[in-house]
């Protein structure tokens, strides 16, 4: 018997390095987008860092207000992280695209109790935070001063420990400001996960990213898009394809039943309901909507 002799080709291979939270509410998401893209790592168990298997990528965990800092050094080649951090650190990286999750914002808030009759009421006042940059940056857009007292964590209890009158933190579901008893009173930005990249990545890299990023669209778009089927009588078959065009035309397929066609298509979560009633209005019938797993534009 013949024994087929392997060749193992030695070359040394680019690794794209992704820096993703360590703990906290981007883990997770970050892992689940990694894995939907294909990225399978090797040890589950958080360590401080893991390889992917079949895809050159090893993920290191880090604390999300480092992550902008290490991506900017090159010690990371991306990262994902909230965009509260990326605003706040004012890292020297590209931020290349949204992801949608984690979504939260970033809120002005006072003791429910107190009277607020717009912004001009901070003049004068301690706003305690751990985002100062944002936070000044927004105080001096809108010409107010007030004294910015940083803290590192549990921002929520300034107010009642009596170190400062308003705090400007994350604001998600609100149960933090509810259970602390403040409210929120202005909001200064919108946050979400986002990706950044080092400035100036090698081609290796760049095309490894460039992979990666692909795979990363392919499942935002299979997730905010559905595969729709549906049955239409053939004399409202041009009105209903107007309704659901699709990635490039809906197939239509005669059903044994005559005057009646199949019609299959793609259509937007955002759009769903809307387009389901013009569906129906339409004459459709036994409309069927199915997650799609993934989706290549
Ligand atoms: C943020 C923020 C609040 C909480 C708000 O902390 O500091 O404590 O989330 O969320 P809620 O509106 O859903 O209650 P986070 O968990 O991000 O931890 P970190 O500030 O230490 O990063
Ligand atoms: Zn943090």
């Amino acid at each position: 018997m013949q024994i087929l002799q392997t060749f193992f080709i030695y070359v040394p291979m680019d690794k794209l390095r992704v820096a993703i939270q360590k703990s906290g509410r981007l883990s997770e998401k970050s892992l689940d987008l990694l894995k939907e893209s294909g990225i399978h790592l090797n040890n589950g168990s958080r360590k401080l860092k893991s390889l992917a298997q079949v895809f050159p990528l090893e993920v290191i965990y880090l604390r999300d207000d480092d992550i902008p800092q290490y991506v900017e050094d090159g010690v990371a080649h991306i990262g994902i992280v909230g965009e509260n951090e990326y605003a706040e650190k004012n890292c020297d990286v590209e931020l290349i695209e949204r992801l949608g999750f984690s979504r939260c914002r970033l809120s002005l808030a006072i003791p429910k109790s107190e009277p607020y009759n717009g912004l001009q009421d901070l003049e004068g006042k301690r706003i305690a935070t751990s985002y100062p940059v944002i936070l000044q940056h927004y105080l001096d857009e809108h010409g107010i001063r007030a004294e910015v007292h940083v803290l590192s964590g549990s921002v929520e209890i300034a107010p009642s420990i009596g170190i400062a009158e308003a705090i400007f933190d994350i604001v998600s579901s609100g149960s933090t400001l509810i259970s602390n008893g403040l409210k929120e009173v202005e909001t200064v930005m919108h946050s979400e996960a986002v990706v950044i990249a080092h400035r100036n990545l090698e081609p290796g890299l760049k095309g490894l990213l460039a992979d990666l990023l692909f795979r990363i669209r392919s499942v935002q778009a299979a997730s905010t898009n559905r595969y729709i089927l549906l049955n239409a009588p053939n004399e409202r078959l041009e009105e209903i394809i107007e309704v659901i065009p699709g990635m490039k035309s809906p197939t239509v397929m005669p059903l044994a039943e005559k005057g009646w066609s199949s019609v299959h298509s793609v259509l937007s979560e955002k759009e769903f309901w809307a387009v389901i009633d013009r569906l129906r209005e339409l004459g459709a019938q036994g409309i069927l909507v199915i997650p799609i797993e993934k989706m290549i534009i």
